[in-house]
């Protein structure tokens, strides 16, 4: 049985306007998703691709309009409670906290409200304190914390209840390098550990480097698939050329641009020589091209890569 299931799941948002004409946005739309157990599983896409609609019906707090979603196999309309009694969502930002609690006093309230005794809630307080590192300032009332504080703490909350499934949605945005990484260094111990992660991020070195499997979804639908290096291979189907020429040729960019199969061409200069990076299909080749177009001794180097994941990712959305 797989952790996540969702099958032609689709949510329309309506919404009245001052006027009364009502307007209706369509978040997702038939998206089949299913992630195995253990899984660090990430979800790429733009703004408003529908991410955060997709975790809060995983998550129970809202309804699909159609479809199927089960989570460890409850069906997360029919069998809300038995879903939420095995997940942890971590939304982030300032909802959810209380600013006149410290850190540990918040966790308590959580901890009540869950039934969770005494005894257990203390051990299992001390020990996510411990985890997140958040043990330094006891007293601090968490309407000091910083950012990253919060976040630390949101993600404490989320696994309190010792969650099977934990959703987190951009887990490190707007922190720094440092919390950044102390947070993603957390999901691969919770991974070990069983724990089956979906989250949403738009950092591509992050889903790169912490997810087993991407999906990438593009105004509620699903756009790619597959492992990272599966991302970079076979969906986005292109290679990088790197081009450097000693001296800037003026207009050789649009004319590369303007070549049949070429998606892109991004430029820069470096030590005053010109870099082109071109996103093609596989077997593009250049050099002939080049040839034709440049002076003998112009070109310092011509270098053909797989994509990088954010390469992939801005030709497959392209
Ligand atoms: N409560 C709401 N009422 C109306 N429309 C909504 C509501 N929530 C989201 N939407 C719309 O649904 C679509 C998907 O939104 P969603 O928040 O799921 O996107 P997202 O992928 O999480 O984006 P982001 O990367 O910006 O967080 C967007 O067009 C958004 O404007
Ligand atoms: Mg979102």
């Amino acid at each position: 049985m797989n952790a996540i299931e969702c099958e032609n799941l689709r949510r329309v948002y309506t919404s009245r306007s001052l006027l009364g004409q009502s307007r209706s946005t369509v978040a997702l739309d038939a998206l089949d998703l299913s992630v195995s157990r253990g899984q660090v599983f990430g979800i790429l896409g733009p703004n408003g691709a529908g991410k955060t609609t997709a975790i809060r019906i995983l998550a129970t707090l809202l309804i699909p309009t159609s479809g199927q979603a089960s989570v460890l196999g409850f069906d997360v309309v029919q069998q809300s409670n038995e879903v939420r009694k095995r997940i942890g969502l971590v939304l982030g930002g300032e909802r959810g906290l209380y600013g006149r609690l410290s850190g540990r006093d918040n966790l308590r309230y959580f901890a009540a409200l869950n039934q969770m005794n005494r005894g257990d809630a203390r051990r299992r307080i001390s020990e996510l304190l411990e985890l997140v590192g958040l043990t330094d300032q006891p007293k601090t009332l968490v309407e000091e914390y910083s950012r990253g504080m919060k976040q630390r703490l949101h993600l404490a909350r989320g696994l309190l209840m010792d969650p099977e499934v934990l959703f987190l949605d951009e887990p490190t945005i707007g922190l720094d390098p440092v919390g950044a990484h102390e947070i993603r260094q957390m999901v691969p111990t919770l991974a070990r550990g069983g724990t089956t992660v979906l989250l949403t991020t738009h950092y591509m070195f992050e889903a790169d480097t912490l997810c087993d499997s991407i999906a990438i979804i593009n105004k509620g639908r699903l756009a790619a698939l597959g492992t990272p290096a599966e991302i970079k291979g076979r969906f986005s189907r292109i290679k990088i050329t790197q081009i450097t020429l000693k001296t800037p040729a003026p207009g050789l960019r649009d004319e590369i641009e303007a070549l049949e199969d070429v998606q892109r061409v991004t430029e820069g200069t470096e030590d005053a020589m010109q870099q082109m990076v071109v996103h093609g299909p596989p077997d593009l080749d250049l050099n002939e091209f080049l040839q034709d177009k440049v002076p003998d001794g112009e070109i310092v180097s011509y270098l053909v890569r797989d994509p990088t994941l954010e390469e992939a990712y801005m030709s497959i959305l392209n």
